[in-house]
């Protein structure tokens, strides 16, 4: 375990934004992680950098959790119990487990960002979200360098949310992320209208664990943009939930307006629909832009910072809520 000095982390944010952590330690172990707390205790941690966006250097310590181990802890017929080490990457364990014939995530297909970030904002896409899969997670205790488990329950999941962006935040780091997964029945959600089309669109009938993901894939690659390609980190926005009231005056000026009802009394609202609406998809400002097939990105051509990319989200805001009277939540964790 080495600590280094003045490291550069365009690579390791999706957003490719240049900023500089003044030491920095690449962990690849449990033990080494638990070693590094009874010394450290102000640190900053890294590990996929998919939903972050750095305006400045950071003077912590940067822990880069990099400790990788898939385990199956127990099975019976139809049911697999698995643990995954927070540095693996989520694509390739979502990838993996297909391969075993595993069911329960392939809608989470080429999500960025590993599995120690996984349950932090609950990851979800096409119907899915993650924390439909998770049984435990297990993390260490920054004050005392101690193992907690936190049950499905105690994680507190939300849309996008979990105890670990809340009273849990900065206090822990995850350590393995536990699973519960189909062997044999498999329960497909392909009802999400895309998937749906582009099955039919393939004449499948009865698809496979691995036709849902290639689906998924496909329709992810054709709408949101590759990190490695223009830096983004994917939604960088939530999508508002307004009351039903406020929902029914905007549809009267915006007929077409799409929206999930989400109980009698709340609408969720696509915030990409909002941000399209305001003039913005495809719009570039300087090196910062918004994606020209999903408005919901921002995206960096190459030299943004990542205050000119948080000014422009800042001007959106004002935007929609200027005219739509709707205040856009950030979902990435501005640094
Ligand atoms: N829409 C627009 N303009 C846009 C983008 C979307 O009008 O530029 C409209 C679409 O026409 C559609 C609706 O918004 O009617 C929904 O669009 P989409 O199906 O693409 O889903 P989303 O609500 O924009 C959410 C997640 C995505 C996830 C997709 C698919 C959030 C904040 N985002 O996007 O998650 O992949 O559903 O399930 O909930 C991510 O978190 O990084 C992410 C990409």
């Amino acid at each position: 375990m080495q600590i280094l000095e003045n490291i550069s982390l365009k690579e390791y944010n999706t957003f490719g934004v240049q900023c500089y952590a003044k030491r920095f330690v690449s962990i690849n172990s449990f033990h080494d992680l638990q070693q590094l707390l009874k010394t450290e205790k102000e640190l900053f941690l890294l590990s996929g950098g998919s939903n972050m966006l750095l305006r400045k250097d950071i003077d912590k310590l940067v822990v880069f959790l990099n400790f990788k181990g898939i385990s199956i802890d127990r099975e019976d017929k139809n049911l697999v119990h698995i643990t995954a080490n927070a540095g693996e990457n989520w694509h390739e364990f979502v990838l993996w487990c297909i391969s075993e014939g595993y069911g329960g995530i392939e809608n989470l297909s080429l999500i960025p960002g590993n599995i120690g970030t996984c349950p932090i904002q609950n990851i979800g896409a096409y119907g899915v979200e993650v924390k439909d899969c998770i049984t435990k997670v297990e993390a260490l205790e920054i004050a005392t360098g101690k193992l907690i488990i936190f049950s499905n329950e105690e994680c507190k999941f939300g849309y996008r949310n979990s105890i670990f962006k809340n009273e849990a935040k900065g206090k822990y780091i995850i350590t393995s992320v536990s699973f519960q997964l189909t062997k044999n029945v498999h329960q497909l959600n392909t009802s999400y209208g895309a998937i749906e089309t582009a099955l039919a669109d393939k004449k499948i009938t009865s698809p496979t664990l691995k036709d849902v993901s290639d689906v998924v894939i496909r329709i992810r690659k054709s709408k949101l943009p590759d990190p490695k390609e223009i830096g983004n980190s994917g939604s960088f926005f939530k999508n508002p939930v307004i009351s039903k009231t406020q929902f029914l005056e905007l549809h009267k000026k915006h007929e077409n307006i799409p929206s999930y009802s989400i109980s009698e009394t709340e609408t969720k609202i696509p915030a990409g629909w909002l941000v399209e609406q305001c003039g913005f998809k495809g719009k570039r400002f300087g090196d910062a832009g918004v994606h020209k097939k999903q408005a919901l990105v921002l995206v960096n051509y190459g030299n943004a910072s990542g205050t000119e990319i948080y000014q422009l989200a800042k001007k959106i805001q004002t935007k929609v809520l200027e005219n739509f009277s709707i205040s856009l939540e950030i979902e990435v964790n501005i640094i």
